[in-house]
């Protein structure tokens, strides 16, 4: 009973901010630029796993150019995202509470400038890396969603979550660039915007590892 009656409430706080988010993410593939009212041309950033959306909503504030779309698969992590972007009014910033594993229902080749991976579940302690959002299978489907020379961000506290994806990277064809193992204290620092799980490891000293892979002209 109590369950049902948050459910009930996050639908009534996820209708009072429609404009932000879309039920039927299919319904739009091969037009998110035109759903979200932006200009054609415009890049198409999507992150992967947005949690609470801080990095989202920062990134969409920085690149007012840009559309941000921000995926998430729990309603309950989402809503808060979407009622910070709809509290703000922001215009480039749109969620799909949606699994990355029906990403290519989504999207159509190409359609994608950049994908954002931040903080992915490592899936360590039960030893199922095909699980992990840097598995072959599902670099294979960012590929085809991103346009040539598209690009994917990857941040991560895991080491081995990281060295694993390094190889997962190679395996799919992607260049990469800009690696560092101490983000904090690289040359990239000045750019980063870090994340709601980036501060927490922050602040317990772990240090945080990026990359970019990239898409081959
Ligand atoms: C460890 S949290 C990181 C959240 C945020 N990116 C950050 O850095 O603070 C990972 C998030 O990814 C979401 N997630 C995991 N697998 C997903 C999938 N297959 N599709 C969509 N979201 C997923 C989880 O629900 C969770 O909110």
């Amino acid at each position: 009973m109590t369950r049902l009656r948050r459910k009930k409430n996050i639908y009534a706080r996820l209708s009072a901010c429609a404009s932000y988010w879309f039920e039927v993410p299919v319904a739009n593939r091969g037009c998110w630029r035109q759903a979200c009212g932006m200009p054609p041309d415009c890049p198409l950033y999507l992150e992967l796993g947005c949690g609470k959306g801080r990095f989202a909503i920062e990134t969409a504030r920085k690149n007012p150019g840009v559309c941000v779309i921000a995926l998430e698969k729990e309603q309950s992590v989402i809503l808060s995202a979407i009622e910070s972007a709809c509290e703000e009014g922001m215009t480039n910033l749109f969620f799909l509470c949606a699994d990355v594993l029906l990403l290519r229902n989504y999207f159509t080749p190409g359609e994608v400038d950049r994908i954002y991976i931040n903080f992915c579940d490592p899936w360590s302690r039960k030893n199922k890396p095909k699980r992990r959002l840097t598995y072959r299978e599902y670099l294979e489907t960012y590929k085809t969603l991103l346009r040539p020379c598209g690009d994917i961000h990857f941040k991560t506290d895991d080491s081995r979550l990281f060295e694993f994806s390094m190889g997962e990277f190679e395996v799919a064809g992607l260049g990469i660039r800009k690696i560092t193992r101490d983000l904090h204290n690289s040359p990239w620092n000045a750019e980063n915007i870090r994340t709601e799980f980036e501060e927490k490891f922050a602040e317990q000293g772990v240090l945080i590892k990026r990359a970019e892979a990239f898409k081959p002209d």
